[in-house]
């Protein structure tokens, strides 16, 4: 699913960017680049690429330091697991674990029938979730090769998944640690990964769901989906407490720090900001 319309970026944004300077410009890949991270300490940074390849970046000496080459198909996905391991999910239906100096993947997870679209580390770094064009959510642990769960209940293919920010190590330790995912069958789903269960359908849009952000404290996800509508759950009711209408479709949904204001970035170049006090 790496053939997705062209980003559109509002104008309000490029001011910003021309006050950048260029420190580096970094050459490797052979083909286009969609997706790029830095890891937490900030010295490395990961770009995969159609190339079928993953970089590492040395920051601070412009340079790549290593290239991945281990999947037969474009990478769609990378994602840090620390400051020098991380995964990449592909096309080709496989995630590799790889470590920064190492030569071979640390880890290999197979059992995707079709393109992984998303992946990402829980906030402790020991599970990975995947979500595919298969229509499964996959988790995964560094403990075991084959997969811990495997969600079947999305009817079409997944586009996104987030986890929640809770549990161990995050702002909200007490709280359930929860994924959600984000599908082309038009619905949002609540998983329990520790009981490895659906915990909730969330079911509103009539279009299919490209992006889900939750709140900061963790008690609400945003959803926006091309039916033009933002909607912000109640993640423990599963209900919808806050509809916005807009006039495009909604490819990017994200919460401030305070968790009082979300922006949606839509189709027809506009950035819109909402106010979240509910
Ligand atoms: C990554 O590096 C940063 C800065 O050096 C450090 O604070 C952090 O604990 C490291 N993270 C891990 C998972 O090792």
């Amino acid at each position: 699913m790496y053939k997705l319309p062209p980003l559109f970026v509002s104008f309000f944004l490029l001011p910003t960017f021309l006050t950048g300077e260029l420190i580096s410009a970094l050459n490797k890949h052979k083909g286009p680049i969609i997706s790029l991270k830095w890891n937490k300490k900030g010295d490395y940074l990961l770009s995969g690429s159609i190339d079928t390849t993953a970089v590492v970046w040395n920051v601070k000496f412009g340079e790549s330091k290593q290239q991945f080459d281990f999947h037969s198909g474009p990478l769609l996905d990378v994602a840090w697991r620390n400051n020098d391991s991380f995964a990449t999910s592909s096309a080709d239906n496989m995630i590799y674990v790889c470590k920064v100096g190492e030569n071979k993947p640390v880890k290999t997870f197979s059992g995707h029938q079709n393109e992984i679209n998303a992946i990402k580390w829980d906030p402790s770094g020991s599970l990975l979730a995947s979500c595919s064009d298969d229509t499964t959510v996959k988790i995964w642990s560094m403990k075991q090769d084959v997969y811990l769960h495997d969600f079947r209940e999305h009817r079409k293919e997944i586009h996104t998944l987030k986890w929640s920010p809770s549990g161990a190590g995050t702002s909200n330790p007490n709280n359930q640690l929860l994924l959600a995912s984000a599908s082309f069958d038009s619905t949002v789903k609540l998983w329990d990964v520790e009981l490895g269960r659906l915990l909730h359908s969330l079911n509103g849009h009539r279009e299919p769901v490209y992006s889900i952000a939750f709140s900061p404290n963790g008690e609400y996800l945003a959803s926006g989906s091309l039916d033009k509508c933002l909607n912000i759950w109640s993640v423990k009711e599963a209900k919808i407490v806050k509809t916005c209408n807009g006039d495009g479709c909604i490819f990017e949904v994200c919460w401030n720090k305070e968790g009082n204001k979300v922006a949606a970035c839509f189709a027809n170049k506009k950035v819109c900001v909402y106010d979240m006090r509910l």
